[in-house]
């Protein structure tokens, strides 16, 4: 399950029912305020993030893929001992989280009964902080690097949201920022589609009930130098309106006049 972005606030009722009737408690959520949280309502509880990658100290793996596969391997053991285990991500627990999917699939695989809950995610927030409705144009979502390293198409009549921009071009899984180039790299790509100018929105939600979210427009051309972290996300508006495919409409006799 997932705490949400702003917790305790986010946490739904079906979350914290499955938290109190845990056998143990498994979580890898980033803020002490939500960990407390879960503590209260359980104090069996396992903390995910000592088995997190350490780049200093190479401590838990080569990268932060491998300490991602011990937490799933620690989290199975419960399983495999017959606890009923609760495990607990930040935002959606099923939204850019690679341990979830896996514990998921295996502890099926095994026969155990395994579900995933929805939560609130940092999209979720971006649409009601931004005032971006994906059904307006569409919305296109991708991890940066891998919209750069791989060939995704890019929709400039659409909405697009880049997740992980503050990790970009680090192919290595290893670093808590940007490769050297990698914010370089991203407005490369992007330039291909977008002029210089386009403005671009670097979204990050608020994560405690005292805090602002942060929504900084800058142009494009600005990119490289922009301040970016481990929670940033970058939004990137449509260029420009949704024109009518006419061809397939008068075909099918659609009333043009109808659509707006
Ligand atoms: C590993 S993913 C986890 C996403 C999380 N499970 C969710 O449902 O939002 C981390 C990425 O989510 C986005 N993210 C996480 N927290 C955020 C926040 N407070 N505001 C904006 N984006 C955030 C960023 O793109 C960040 O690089």
């Amino acid at each position: 399950m997932g705490t949400g972005i702003l917790t305790p606030a986010h946490l739904t009722q079906a979350a914290i029912s499955k938290i109190k009737s845990a056998d143990i408690v498994h979580a890898l959520v980033p803020d002490p305020l939500g960990l407390s949280t879960i503590k209260k309502l359980n104090s069996k509880l396992c903390n995910l993030a000592e088995f997190y990658y350490d780049i200093n100290s190479d401590r838990n793996g080569e990268n932060r893929l491998e300490s991602y596969d011990r937490m799933v391997e620690i989290v199975l053991k419960d399983v495999f001992h017959g606890l009923k285990v609760c495990c607990i991500f930040y935002g959606h627990p099923g939204v850019y989280v690679y341990p979830s999917h896996v514990v998921i699939e295996k502890a099926r695989k095994a026969g155990y009964k395994a579900e995933m809950l929805p939560a609130i995610s940092a999209e979720d927030c971006l649409y009601a902080d931004l005032g971006i409705d994906p059904g307006r144009c569409g919305s296109q979502s991708y991890e940066a690097s891998q919209y750069l390293f791989y060939q995704h198409t890019t929709n400039t009549f659409a909405n697009m949201i880049l997740w992980q921009i503050g990790v970009v071009g680090d192919e290595s899984l290893k670093r808590l920022e940007p490769s050297e180039f990698g914010l370089a790299m991203l407005a490369d790509k992007l330039s291909n589609f977008y002029p210089q100018d386009h403005e671009v929105i670097l979204y990050e939600a608020s994560r405690l009930p005292i805090m602002d979210y942060r929504s900084d427009k800058i142009e494009l051309n600005q990119l490289v130098q922009a301040k970016v972290s481990t929670i940033t996300t970058l939004v990137v508006p449509p260029l420009s309106n949704l024109p009518i495919n006419r061809e397939f409409c008068e075909k099918w006799n659609i009333d043009l006049e109808s659509l707006n």
